[in-house]
């Protein structure tokens, strides 16, 4: 790489670095960073996109410009924009700065104005080079990018097991399988997401908090998806100073006197089925970009078989429940052949005290 490219790569690499600053806050809206460099390659500013209505990252970097910067250059991991939403378009800000170049690592993956924002820089002159940090763009904003073009949200799916694959006895006690360490990470890992969903059953049987302990504010989105609706009167989830929670319920199979159990403050959504994608739907559209799945095995298999997973990651103990009716992570998919199982990629590993974490990918076609 020639020394050239190399620094265009590096101020990419700190627009990035600046567009993570925005992990956790951005939803439904995309991480985002600038960085201004002035005619002589100096940099006159940066910015970055903290929450949806805020400054997005080119306003940002020209709010804090110290000198002009015409015949300038900026770098920016994602398109940017040309439509007035909450604030007014980056593209004319950019235009009429006099900058004469634009590094833009990926479009936006909005069909809508996917290029037109770079075609509007370039038909004013402006030089547009696309691509630049391409793979480390597309993993930022992977999930924003799989919700614009699925409108589904992006789903990981997370569970806790002992080395023999068991998430529980038979008669259904769990607590605990993993060290106190990989359960207060899985609490601050939560602030990743914008909503973290589990089924009827195991609001039942655990009556969980599903929040992050306070490190995000406000807290994911509590979601309960049940097809009967019978769900008990008192529950840590109907804390709604606690955070938001919602009831999604298959209207076709639920029992609506049950409603009377659920206070007033947690929202209740009907859909038509009990297939988990209306799940992901429904939260996409509520702007979610990410979402975590906390099910027990019923409702884990049924969003594994209707592609609501795109992750995994899943906690391991060194601890042996055995026995052939302990619970397993998931019910049975049905395979009869070993080229029809599922094949995960990409795994990571690492060890909290004596636990071990292995985060996966599936393949994830859009
Ligand atoms: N170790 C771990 O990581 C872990 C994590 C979570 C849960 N668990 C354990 O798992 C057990 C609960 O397991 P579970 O499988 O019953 O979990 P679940 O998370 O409660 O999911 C099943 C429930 O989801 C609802 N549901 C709605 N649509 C569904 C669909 N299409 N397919 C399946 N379910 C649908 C139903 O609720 P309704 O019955 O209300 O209609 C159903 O009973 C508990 O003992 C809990 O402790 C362990
Ligand atoms: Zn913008």
């Amino acid at each position: 790489m020639s020394e050239t490219n190399l620094s265009h790569t590096k101020w990419m690499k700190r627009a990035i670095y600046l567009a993570s600053l925005g992990n956790n806050t951005t939803s439904p809206n995309p991480k985002v960073g600038a960085v201004i460099l002035d005619k002589n390659g100096y940099l006159i500013s940066e910015g970055f996109h903290f929450k949806a209505g805020m400054l997005h990252a080119e306003a940002m970097a020209f709010k804090n410009l110290k000198k002009h910067a015409k015949g300038g250059s900026m770098y920016v991991n994602l398109e940017p924009c040309c439509h007035k939403g909450k604030t007014p378009p980056c593209v004319d800000k950019i235009i009429s700065s006099g900058i004469k170049k634009v590094y833009v690592s990926i479009q936006d993956p909005d069909k809508r104005v996917s290029g037109k924002g770079i075609k509007l820089l370039k038909e004013s002159g402006i030089q547009v080079h696309l691509g630049l940090c391409k793979k480390e763009a597309l993993d930022l904003n992977k999930a924003f990018i799989y919700r614009n073009i699925t409108k589904k949200a992006f789903g990981v799916l997370k569970w806790a097991m002992s080395i023999d694959g068991r998430i529980g006895l038979k008669n259904g006690k769990s607590k605990w399988i993993t060290n106190e360490e990989s359960r207060s990470l899985v609490h601050s890992y939560r602030a990743e997401f914008d909503a973290i969903i589990i089924g009827g059953n195991t609001l039942r049987k655990d009556n969980p908090f599903l929040t992050t302990r306070g490190s995000k504010n406000p807290e994911p989105l509590r979601v309960v998806f049940t097809k009967s609706l019978d769900l008990p009167s008192k529950s840590n989830l109907w804390d709604c100073k606690k955070a938001k929670t919602i009831v999604i319920y298959d209207s076709s199979t639920a029992d609506e006197s049950y409603l009377t159990r659920i206070p007033k403050c947690v929202e209740v959504e009907k859909v038509s089925s009990d297939n988990p994608e209306l799940i992901s739907k429904v939260l996409a559209k509520r702007g979610c970009n990410k979402v975590l799945w906390e099910c027990g095995p019923k409702l884990a298999t049924a969003a594994i078989q209707s592609n609501c997973i795109q992750e995994i990651i899943t906690f391991i103990a060194p601890k042996i429940l055995g026995g052939e009716n302990s619970m397993n992570p998931f019910g049975d998919f049905e395979f009869r052949e070993m080229h029809e199982i599922i094949k995960l990629s990409d795994s990571q590993v690492s060890f909290i005290g004596d636990d071990i974490c292995v985060k996966s990918l599936f393949k994830t076609n859009f």
